[in-house]
């Protein structure tokens, strides 16, 4: 009886599981449309960000979470330390791979992605000077992006004596192209000054335009710190050989 069992949840699981080989087994790198196939076979995978993808050690990641992404700003008005921490990022799912790019020489793939609806939530903990004025903060904040692009570079350093082939580290860089509208709610702005917070917040929300030019490297930052740690916890023992057989 428990072997039955065994062998249906195994069977189950089986039949769950996607296999990526099948997925990519038309993408060979001396195509020349290798990177549209993957670019293809990247947007079949959304049903599995959410439950991951066990058989590959694919963790799942949508929505992430992130205990703590410190960012630093030195630009004149802007001269501070953020902490963001207990980061959750959801919004994976109803993305949409529009483009691939590889650089074979640089051992980089560049992804190029929409969301219709991306949302970041967390709490932060702000020390520095905006403006001139000395600010020091900690609160709850989340953010929701509508129609956002971003595209992440993947680089891998080659394997060599200084990276053993299991361990050479993966580096992920988020940049960030547009977005249709953003909503930014930070709570603990002004030190629980209601009606200042509640000003803000609408001045925030209404320009949040110009703003952008402050709030984007920070998302950058986010996202790729968020991107370096899940490719780096997942695609370490990721068996590329198998799903991209040459
Ligand atoms: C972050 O989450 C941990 C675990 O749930 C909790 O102990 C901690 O207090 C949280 N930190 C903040 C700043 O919310
Ligand atoms: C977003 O943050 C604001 C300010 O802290 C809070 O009032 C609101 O409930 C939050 N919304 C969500 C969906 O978490």
């Amino acid at each position: 009886m428990f072997r039955t069992c065994l062998i249906i949840l195994g069977a189950t699981l089986v039949h769950c599981q996607i296999k990526l080989e099948k997925i990519f087994e038309e993408c060979h790198l001396q195509m020349p449309d290798f990177e549209d196939c993957l670019k293809n076979g990247m947007n079949q995978l959304n049903p599995y960000f959410r439950e991951g993808l066990p058989d590959y050690g694919i963790e799942p990641f949508d929505p992430f979470f992130a205990e703590e992404v410190p960012f630093k700003s030195r630009m004149p008005l802007f001269n501070f330390n953020l902490i963001l921490r207990n980061v959750t990022e959801s919004g994976w799912t109803l993305s949409h791979v529009s483009s691939v790019k590889m650089n074979h020489n640089k051992n980089e793939v560049a992804i190029t992605q929409s969301f219709p609806d991306k949302r970041l939530k967390g709490w932060f903990e702000f020390d520095g000077n905006i403006l001139g004025a000395k600010v020091k903060t900690q609160g709850p904040w989340n953010l929701s992006l509508f129609d956002y692009t971003q595209t992440l570079t993947v680089s891998r350093k080659p394997a060599g004596p200084s990276a053993p082939l299991s361990h050479h580290p993966i580096k992920v860089k988020c940049n960030l192209h547009t977005c249709k509208n953003l909503e930014l709610h930070v709570g603990n702005l002004a030190g629980g000054r209601s009606f200042l917070e509640n000003m803000l917040d609408r001045v925030i929300n209404a320009a949040w335009q110009p703003g952008f030019v402050i709030l984007s490297p920070i998302i950058n930052e986010l996202v790729g710190t968020a991107f370096t740690d899940i490719f780096n916890r997942n695609f370490q023992t990721f068996p590329f050989s198998a799903v991209f057989p040459n």
